[in-house]
């Protein structure tokens, strides 16, 4: 691993402790592309935001995660929703050909459906089911859901208490959040999430050309080196698949897309060589 991906003590007190610097394990997604841009994967007991506005894959994403963890890193994992009924995770996940009670017979994922105030009121809920499979991985679908049942003001001191208790069983958590569809992170910054957590995703749909399309970018990862670029997804019948950087446009997060220099003189240049 290089030294770009590992998280060690400041400077200061690697000098104070030599040796004692330890290389933070990373959670890997288990889609090589995204674990790559993470240099590796998310750090061990961060908190990571996946923000991104109506359907651009924030609850598939989740999943893949939890499946990936129990099916290639035999970690359990726990999905909170407030949102869907169960026979309809269970369908959803099915079609991407996730097994979702076959994990759970097996004692590696349980899907919890509360609503954001029995989540927000008792910690029981999590302490039983952390008892039972003891998970490392943990997506609530989603952290804005409870904004609405907090009163005004009162969302950080929430949302950091509920990070900290995830945290302080060891448990690395993926926070959905719905951001607005002008997919800026403004919303984020009103709430003052973004200081929270550890790690930001964001899903944002691009126009390009008159079709729509799906772009990822790590915006920030506390203590670690990561892609900067927006990378193009898609989501597949077996789940997400990201692709190259849209290295031929700018200004994609401004909503006008533009193409950079270079791309513009060789259409130029195809088109004079087209006709001749
Ligand atoms: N089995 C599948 N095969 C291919 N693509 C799928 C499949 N299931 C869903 N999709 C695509 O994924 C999109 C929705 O993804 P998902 O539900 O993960 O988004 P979301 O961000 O959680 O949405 P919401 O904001 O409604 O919660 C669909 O609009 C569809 O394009
Ligand atoms: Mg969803």
């Amino acid at each position: 691993m290089t030294s770009s991906a590992t998280r060690t003590a400041p400077t200061g007190l690697n000098q104070l402790l030599p040796g004692k610097s330890r290389e933070a394990r990373r959670v890997k997604t288990g889609i090589p592309e995204l674990d790559e841009m993470l240099r590796g994967g998310f750090m061990e007991g961060d908190a990571v935001l996946l923000a991104g506005s109506a359907g651009t894959g924030k609850t598939t994403l989740g999943l893949q995660y939890l499946v990936n963890g129990v099916s290639k890193f035999n970690e359990a994992g726990v999905y909170v929703t407030f949102e869907e009924l169960p026979d309809r995770i269970y369908r959803d996940a099915g079609n991407f050909g996730w097994d979702l009670r076959r994990m759970e017979e097996e004692n590696m994922f349980k899907a919890v459906c509360t609503s954001p105030k029995l989540l927000l009121e008792s910690a029981n809920i999590q302490d039983e089911t952390i008892r039972e499979i003891r998970p490392k991985r943990i997506v609530i679908d989603s952290l804005s859901h409870l904004t609405m049942f907090v009163e005004q003001g009162g969302f950080r001191q929430e949302a950091y208490r509920l990070i900290m208790q995830i945290k302080t069983r060891g448990i690395s958590s993926l926070l959905l959040w719905e951001a607005s569809s002008a997919g800026n992170s403004m919303m984020l910054t009103d709430v003052g999430l973004s200081y929270l957590v550890d790690c930001v995703i964001m899903l944002k749909p691009v126009e390009i050309e008159s079709s729509i399309r799906k772009a990822l970018a790590v915006l920030k990862m506390r203590g670690s080196d990561h892609d900067k670029h927006l990378r193009e997804f898609e989501i597949t019948p077996t789940g997400v698949k990201i692709a190259s950087a849209f290295a031929n446009y700018e200004g994609l997060t401004s909503g006008v897309p533009r193409k950079v220099a270079s791309e513009k003189f060789m259409e130029m240049f195809r088109k004079a060589s087209d006709s001749r």
